[in-house]
């Protein structure tokens, strides 16, 4: 990595900042927005049209931002829940095509790409059917449920020469646009560790989403929502809660240590660890999960560092989420919609401990020390401090996300979060739950996204 002195540092903090302003004595330097908005569509004709698949939460906020993009329009959306369908087009509108079999949105001529807002035991099927059919796919994280998943989405992406976002939307944050170019500019020096957490202490954060009271065979198409899940009866708690359960859900490395891959793996430009060891337990929400709700993983990067990932379910206090990189010359944390470095450059000598030896010889030991590091004249400038850099008002990273999918779309442009993005990340925090379920160190192949 490229040092650089503090010069080159403030020159390279400044490089994308847009003003600053003061709070609380502390100032924060306000980012620009890189890029414009996407070109408008040059007809009606050259307008996007989408449907979503898997209308649940997030499916719904994704496309409700996907809408808010110049040039791009709703037009269908497939769920199993009515409910879900029925919202669709009060969000949408009465046109808006609503179906419970995603495959009739595929056979569509008129839609241009889909956004998969599955569960995660769907999103390879259904993104691989999309791609298939002609459509390019913005697939919810994790990319994977299974590791076998992975190659064969890479495969249909090329294949049918299909783009393919995966969302986790960091990936086109300002801040972590920030944090990547002040890591690169040596702003902490050699980066040696990251600290990653995602803590929660609340029903909703451990997934105890709400079960609406119609829920039932009739208003819910089981057999299609469990796909290629086991055959159980109808189970409204699984339907609507499906986190719980490793059978459509990949626990908390699948929920959340995935964005803090995806977020490491962009910010370090790095492609995986090759190493990973997790433990943890049910420790509070034992309420029939068959996943952990406190997991910790340590990872091995073959660049020289390692990275510390946590989720905690019962944290005792606030939720909190945060990485904080460690270098040999300061810290550069991302938390609260701001990234922020503290620089403490190494020392130039070492230093000495000598009061409890003789007097005549600690004049003995300064002055041979005196000489070999003499202080310096003048002492130069003192270490930078403190910069934060925090994204404009209103700025939002889902918006980019889905921005810089649709001019993808439009100028057959590849996507920095594509499959292979996807799968390193996902493959990396799914290694989570392999060696949490093996007790055991796990090997990955970061290169050839393989465990080992
Ligand atoms: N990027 C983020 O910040 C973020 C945030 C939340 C969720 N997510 C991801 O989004 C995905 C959905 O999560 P959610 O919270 O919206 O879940 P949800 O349960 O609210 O929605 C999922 C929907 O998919 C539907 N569905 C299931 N099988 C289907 C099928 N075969 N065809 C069509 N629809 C089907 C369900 O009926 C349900 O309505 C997950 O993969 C999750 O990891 C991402």
């Amino acid at each position: 990595m490229e040092q650089v002195n503090r010069r080159g540092f403030l020159k390279t903090a400044s490089a994308v900042t847009a003003g600053t302003l003061v709070s609380g004595g502390t100032k924060i330097h306000l980012l620009a927005q890189e890029q414009g908005e996407p070109a408008k569509p040059a007809s009606a004709n050259d307008q996007i049209q989408i449907a979503l698949i898997g209308a649940g939460g997030q499916g719904q906020g994704d496309t409700r931002t996907a809408a808010e993009v110049p040039g791009v329009k709703v037009v269908a959306a497939a769920d199993c829940y009515n409910g879900r369908l029925d919202h669709a087009k009060e969000l949408w509108g009465d046109d808006v095509f609503t179906t419970r079999d995603y495959n009739e949105i595929l056979a569509r001529k008129d839609i241009d790409a889909v956004i998969v807002g599955t569960p995660d035991h769907w999103h390879k099927q259904v993104s691989v059917d999309a791609m298939k059919a002609g459509k390019d796919v913005y697939c919810e994280k994790p990319m994977i449920h299974l590791y076998s998943d992975g190659p064969e989405i890479i495969r249909t992406a090329h294949e049918t020469n299909r783009i393919i976002q995966i969302g986790s939307q960091r990936v086109s944050s300002l801040i972590y646009t920030k944090a990547k170019q002040l890591l690169a500019s040596g702003a902490i020096g050699q980066l040696n560790m990251v600290t990653a957490w995602w803590d929660r202490n609340s029903a909703l954060g451990a997934w105890d989403y709400t079960i609406p009271p119609d829920a039932s065979p009739e208003t819910c198409d089981w057999p299609r929502f469990l796909g290629t899940a086991p055959k159980i009866p109808f189970n409204a708690e699984h339907f609507f809660q499906w986190r719980k359960w490793k059978a459509y859900g990949s626990g908390v490395a699948g929920d959340l240590f995935v964005h803090l891959f995806s977020g490491t793996h962009y910010v370090t430009d790095t492609h995986g660890p090759v190493r990973a060891m997790a433990t943890g337990g049910l420790r509070f929400w034992k309420d029939g999960r068959d996943v952990p709700d406190v997991l910790l993983g340590t990872f091995d990067y073959p660049q020289g560092f390692n990275l510390s990932v946590r989720v905690n379910f019962v944290d005792g206090g606030e939720e909190s989420e945060g990485l904080i990189f460690t270098g040999s010359e300061g810290t550069m944390e991302i938390g609260g919609d701001a990234v922020s470095v503290n620089r403490v450059p190494r020392e130039t000598e070492p230093g000495f401990t000598i009061e409890s030896f003789p007097e005549a010889m600690q004049k003995e030991i300064v002055k041979a020390y005196r000489e070999k590091y003499p202080i310096p004249h003048p002492t130069g400038e003192p270490p930078l401090g403190y910069a934060k850099y925090a994204a404009p008002a209103g700025d939002s990273d889902s918006y980019n996300h889905l921005k810089n999918f649709f001019e993808a779309v439009r100028n057959r442009r590849p996507v920095v979060e594509d499959a292979v993005f996807g799968f390193r990340a996902a493959g990396a925090a799914l290694l989570s739950n392999v060696s949490y379920e093996r007790g055991a160190v796990v090997r990955w192949d970061p290169e050839q996204m393989k465990i080992v």
